[in-house]
């Protein structure tokens, strides 16, 4: 019964009279109970026994999904009106009604654009619906100005006589205690024609199902996403990172909050993953409102005494688009807050905020406090099973400990960390080894950096299908024998800070592609434009920085 097609599919949108075609290529998982009960509900609908289906979630848990596959399901059966209330400054008044309007098309058009009293309207649509079984949908009802609920409060008092389903979709993650569509829900909750739809989050198996063949950790991703299948398609399809449509959502609803509620959602940020109170309030002078609104605008949750961000990947959008000093400042205030209470140390939370910290000191150069935060970290992350935090922390310690001079150690580190990005991140590998590559580098472990930066430059031969050409092996040309072969090259380029370290040529021999180290992208071209060398292309390989860790 659920759908995994992949057909056109007309979608009645409210948009254009036409509607428009909208391709889908996922499957809906783990939606069978509730796409029975729909039809259960639609099936009494039909004989005459019409309800009020309220399809509740959170944002992207996937309620337009399911109206969609169900209204797709059943359009032969039923006819279909959408409508759609909009988050705008100045709502449309009955605006889902002007849309089905549009679909309805003859008189209903022009008889809306008369007005009138509200009410005969109300009138007009039941005795509508009277006439013709219809499956009626009314989206983010959330977002519904006064009037169309009325219109929906009207309709579910009288639609128990009419053979129509009204489907509402909405947030209920985001309904303040204040918000005007808990009057209508209250009303709702008293009458017997309302059947409620709460979605759940996705499970590991689904999120399985929808990595398919992909190298990213389900169970990872299960974590990090909280399950929600918009946070979901949009990881995997961003390929593991933190995709730029997530951190949009976020920050869109971050922003809705007062600016104590987003001084608190920073704290929290930082607390890490799970977030006591007394911390939060140890970290943050806010009020305790300021909580609250979190918790009421859904950003936050509370499981049982402590809070937590709904999904790890709001928790990472707060955290990057905080200024670093900030970031500091509030690890500094948690460290101090955490020192007071020991009996907290075992938690993850913390050990992220000790691994960050210490990022964070070793920018700003108080290498002891930052090594013995990363040895604490360490510590306790560890024992535990393998987990992203664990990668930060052992790069962090590759950093240090190249810093003080154990380079033998910080590559083992650096080593550690790489094995498990390849276990966690699709495509992680041949960035990690240009960065620990250019890591050696800059301590000036040439040896060893050429030894990654070999590394590297194989699975990019494997990957990019480009072949080596140079006659020997990889080797420096600022050291030994290939010196005498570049320098040519060398002689002039070094005045702009240019090495030339590797040439590379295409399987088809159409390209070159060469390995320098350089100040700039500018200082590439010019040595290149004095040594008539044509420059296609410049691609900015990173040195790696502690930011690179995160
Ligand atoms: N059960 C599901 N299985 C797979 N993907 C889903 C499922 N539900 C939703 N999605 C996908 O997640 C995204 C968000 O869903 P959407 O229906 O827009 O959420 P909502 O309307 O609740 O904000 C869409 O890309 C949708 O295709
Ligand atoms: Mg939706």
């Amino acid at each position: 019964m659920t759908g995994s097609f992949c057909t056109l599919i007309q979608w009645p949108g409210p948009a254009t009279a036409t509607g428009f075609l909208q391709l889908r290529l996922m499957p809906l998982l783990e939606r069978e109970p509730p796409l029975a009960e729909l039809e259960a509900a639609l099936h009494g609908a039909l004989a005459g026994r019409g309800r009020v289906v309220l399809v509740s979630g959170e944002a992207g848990i996937g309620k337009t999904a399911l109206v969609e596959q169900f209204t797709h399901d059943q359009r032969h059966q039923v006819r279909v009106l959408w409508g759609a209330c909009d988050a705008l400054f100045t709502p449309r008044p009955l605006g889902p009604l002007h849309d089905m309007a549009a679909q309805l098309k003859g008189e209903w058009p022009a008889r809306l654009s008369a007005g009138g009293p509200p009410a005969a309207l109300f009138a007009v649509f039941l005795a509508e619906l009277r006439q013709r079984p219809s499956l009626v949908i009314v989206e983010d009802v959330h977002w519904a100005d006064e009037a169309t609920l009325d219109l929906l409060k009207y309709l579910s008092r009288r639609v128990a006589g009419a053979p129509a389903l009204v489907v509402l979709t909405y947030r209920d993650d985001e309904l303040g205690v204040r918000h005007p569509l808990r009057a209508l829900l209250v009303d709702l909750a008293a009458s017997n024609v309302v059947v409620r739809l709460p979605l759940t989050p996705l499970s590991v198996g689904a999120v399985r199902t929808l990595l398919g063949e992909r190298r990213l950790e389900a169970e990872s991703l299960h974590q990090q996403t909280g399950g929600n299948p918009f946070f979901v398609t949009e990881a995997i399809a961003a390929g593991g990172g933190l995709p730029p449509t997530v951190r949009e959502a976020v920050l869109a609803r971050a922003a809705r909050l007062s600016l104590s509620g987003q001084a608190v959602l920073r704290a929290a940020a930082v607390i890490g993953p799970r977030i006591e109170p007394a911390l939060l309030a140890a970290v943050t002078s806010a009020e305790a409102y300021a909580a609250e609104e979190c918790l009421s605008l859904g950003m936050l949750a509370a499981h049982g005494e402590a809070l937590s961000f709904r999904h790890e990947l709001a928790r990472q959008t707060i955290l990057e688009t905080m200024p670093p000093t900030q970031r500091l400042a509030l690890h500094r205030l948690t460290l101090v807050a955490l020192r007071r209470s020991p009996a907290a140390r075992a938690d993850l939370t913390r050990l992220r905020a000790l691994s960050a910290l210490s990022m964070l000191l070793q920018v700003t150069s108080q290498k002891d406090e930052a090594e013995r935060a990363n040895q604490a970290a360490l510590a306790v992350l560890e024992p535990l099973t393998p987990n992203r935090e664990l990668i930060f922390a052992y790069n962090m310690e590759a950093w240090l400990r190249l810093g003080r001079n154990d380079n033998a150690g910080g590559v083992a580190m650096a080593e550690k960390g790489l094995a498990l990005a390849r276990h966690f991140e699709e495509d992680g590998e041949l960035p990690r080894l240009y960065e620990i590559a250019g890591l050696c580098w800059l301590y000036l472990d040439h040896a060893r950096g050429l030894e990654f930066l070999e590394r590297a430059l194989a699975l990019a031969l494997k990957i990019e299908h480009v072949e080596q050409t140079l006659a020997e092996p990889l080797s420096s040309p600022t050291h030994g024998a290939s010196a005498s072969t570049a320098s040519p090259l060398l002689g002039d380029d070094a005045l702009d800070g240019v090495i030339w370290l590797h040439t590379y040529v295409s399987a088809d021999r159409c390209r070159a592609y060469c390995i320098c180290d350089a100040s700039s992208p500018g200082a590439v071209r010019r040595a290149a434009m004095r040594n008539s060398l044509p420059v296609d292309r410049i691609t900015e390989v990173r040195i790696l920085t502690p930011y690179s860790f995160t």
